[in-house]
């Protein structure tokens, strides 16, 4: 018996080190993720440099429901992407309308909003998702004054491969898409990833060998930016400003 002591007390010992080692480490891990987050939420507005909570503290972070296209509060650490999946929090996106194949949508989100010195939008972002080849795509687009100027889109979690899909990282692609439109002159989302080299304000060069990546991101796009989305937000977000 005594000589089982010994390695039970090491045992346990182990155990209380792992465990304690795993949480610290679960810490830091979901702090590094919001970090990046906050960086491509700013690397989308054009901010690539300066320090992170700095440039994020300039943010007015405003939460609209999608359901009523009103602002509305949410408690602190509300998580839009976490809300997705929880059957309180959101709602099954009808097949028929479910182009970017979410599958639930958040009933709440929050859209991004830098205001100059005389409380005019200067630039906005706006989380975006939606399926590629092999998975779901999630990231920002960014807006301009007229809210309709794309300024820049950012991926912060993909499964495309490097090379394919994997392109929608690649700064000359990103590149593209600064001065593009959204919305065509009856309101309607028109932006789209063309297969070849853009010819117009409403089209951005493909991605060569990734049409199905490529068409995500023009389905992403044509939801969270339409009428489902953020869409009639939009519309009516320079009077909620006032
Ligand atoms: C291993 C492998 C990985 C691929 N990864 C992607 C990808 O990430 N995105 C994509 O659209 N197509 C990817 N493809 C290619 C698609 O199967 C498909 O051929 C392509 O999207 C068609 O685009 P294209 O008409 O521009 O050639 C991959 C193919 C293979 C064999």
């Amino acid at each position: 018996m005594k000589n089982l002591i010994v390695p039970l007390l090491a045992c346990i010992a182990c155990a209380v080190i792992v465990s304690f080692t795993a949480v610290s480490v679960r810490y830091e891990q979901k702090l590094n993720q919001e970090n990046e987050k906050k960086e491509k939420i700013l690397a989308a507005a054009g901010i690539k440099t300066g320090n992170i909570d700095e440039e994020f503290s300039k943010i007015k972070t405003l939460f609209f429901s999608f359901e009523t296209g009103e602002l509305v509060s949410v408690e602190s650490g509300y998580d839009h992407i976490k809300a997705a999946s929880n059957a309180a929090l959101s709602n099954i996106v009808p097949s028929k309308l479910d182009i970017a194949i979410i599958k639930r949508q958040e009933k709440i989100a929050p859209v991004y909003v830098w205001l100059d010195e005389t409380s005019n939008i200067e630039k906005i972002v706006l989380p975006i998702r939606g399926y590629g080849l092999w998975g779901t795509l999630y990231g920002y687009l960014s807006l301009g004054p007229d809210l309709n100027s794309v300024m820049g889109i950012e991926y912060y979690e993909h499964k495309e491969t490097p090379g394919l899909g994997g392109e929608v990282d690649n700064p000359n692609w990103k590149s593209g898409w600064q001065g593009k439109k959204i919305y065509n002159s009856e309101g309607s989302v028109s932006l789209k990833v063309v297969k070849g080299v853009s010819k117009d304000d409403y089209e951005i060069d493909g991605m060569s060998g990734a049409t199905i990546t490529s068409n995500g991101v023009t389905n992403m796009i044509n939801f969270w930016l339409g009428d489902q989305g953020y869409g009639p937000i939009i519309k009516k977000l320079n009077e909620v400003i006032e």
